[in-house]
């Protein structure tokens, strides 16, 4: 296990002077938290034995029952409550898949850049790591499979494909159909697992038509990934898993072990919140709220970056990345930044290669409006500087 390099550079982030890009937060405006005031107490009065009880390790029924039925409504047709299973936040549904894939030195490919939090997960297991670039489309399917090609030359068998393929985090990408179509197929070919992580995918800006991966899958191949935490609120710990019926018994052992059960009472507050049909028109307004967020972003790079960056404007999703031209190590100019008030997380952080090192995340979901332009006037600056240095 390693040290997370995001989790130590927010140390540094704590001064309240500093306009951090540098999180994954949500933005706490955005917590229901009126209405989250009545459901509790209707789940006190109505639910309160089973609520504050231990659980079933796969979760409450009617809330998997409610999950399962969205996820069949996009598309993925054998979502039924016996393959959804309730997890304590989709961190735990990566570790517990390294935990039942991944032997030391078995192989797992990885966007680079990817999730960093997935990254550390499967690192744990001692897994071998390869990385397989990514365009303004997300995953580069074409090198994916020249990657699967030479690994089956050397009979060396991939064990999954960890992707996360709508708005992606770092890149803010999405995969377009085509590639995820060919992703499955490859999968039936090569013999591997995808794990589809999407906790974004509802967060849309501008028109995006894709379907989950999953959808595409006829043979139980996907393990579907999602959580309430970028929807709903991230303090529940609240995500699901869907997978076919052999892989779902495997997480069910593996979080008997982890935890026994995710917590009933929030299970039972998501479920209420579904039940009354709150969850969409919550999305929505977030949605209304991260919109004007990343146009800001983006509109302030445009206006105080300095020539040479590259951005493509994410459709969706909490992040924007920028490549500056090569010379510029974001690592070392991390330092620079945070004196000037200003924070990000360095690209090299995200690729299990050692690349990215011209590049950096930027948050915009949880910056006021305010913040995101004066932080953005700020990296700009702190940009200009450093091209002139060197
Ligand atoms: C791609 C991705 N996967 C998983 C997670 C973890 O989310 P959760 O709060 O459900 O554990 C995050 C959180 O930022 C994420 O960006």
């Amino acid at each position: 296990m390693r040290k997370s390099e995001i989790r130590e550079l927010l140390k540094l982030t704590q001064d309240p002077e500093i306009i951090s890009f540098a999180g994954g937060l949500p933005n706490p405006k955005s917590f229901p938290i009126e209405e989250l005031k009545s459901i509790v107490q209707a789940v006190l009065e109505h639910h309160s034995k089973i609520a504050l009880q231990y659980g079933t390790t796969h979760g409450i029924p009617e809330l998997r029952e409610m999950l399962a039925e969205r996820c069949r409504k996009e598309g993925m047709k054998d979502a039924s409550v016996d393959n959804t299973i309730i997890m304590t936040g989709s961190q735990q549904a990566l570790d517990a898949v390294g935990k039942i894939f991944l032997n030391p030195g078995d192989i797992a490919l990885v966007g680079l850049p990817s999730y960093l939090g997935g990254i550390n997960a499967f690192r744990s297991y001692e897994a071998n790591l390869i990385g397989v670039p990514l365009d303004k489309d997300g995953m580069r399917v074409d090198l994916l499979e020249e990657k699967l090609k030479e690994l089956a030359k050397q009979d060396q068998p991939v064990k999954f494909v960890y992707t996360v393929p709508t708005f992606q985090n770092p890149a803010g990408t999405v995969m377009p159909e085509a590639r995820r179509k060919k992703l499955v197929e490859l999968a039936y070919e090569y013999n591997f697992v995808i794990i589809e992580d999407d906790p974004y995918g509802k967060l849309r800006y501008d028109t995006v038509q894709v379907k989950p991966i999953k959808t595409f899958d006829d043979e139980g191949r996907v393990i579907y990934i999602s959580t309430f935490s970028k929807i709903f609120v991230p303090g529940f710990r609240l995500a699901w898993i869907i997978a076919h019926e052999d892989i779902m018994r495997k997480i069910a052992l593996c979080k008997q072990a982890l935890d026994l059960c995710t917590a009933p009472f929030t299970q039972y507050i998501a479920y209420e919140f579904m039940k009354r049909g709150s969850l969409d028109l919550h999305i929505m307004k977030i949605c209304e709220m991260y919109k004007p967020k990343r146009d800001i972003m983006i509109r302030s790079m445009k206006k105080y970056f300095p020539e040479g960056y590259v951005c493509n404007k994410p459709k969706g999703g909490m992040f924007a990345w920028v490549t500056l031209p090569e010379k510029i190590d974001t690592e070392v100019m991390f330092l620079d930044a945070l004196k000037e008030k200003v924070a990000y997380v360095h690209g090299k952080a995200f690729c299990v290669d050692g690349s990215g090192g011209s590049s950096m995340r930027l948050n915009f979901s949880y910056s006021t409006n305010e913040q995101l332009e004066i932080g953005m006037k700020r990296l700009g600056a702190v940009i200009e500087k450093k091209m002139k240095e060197l």
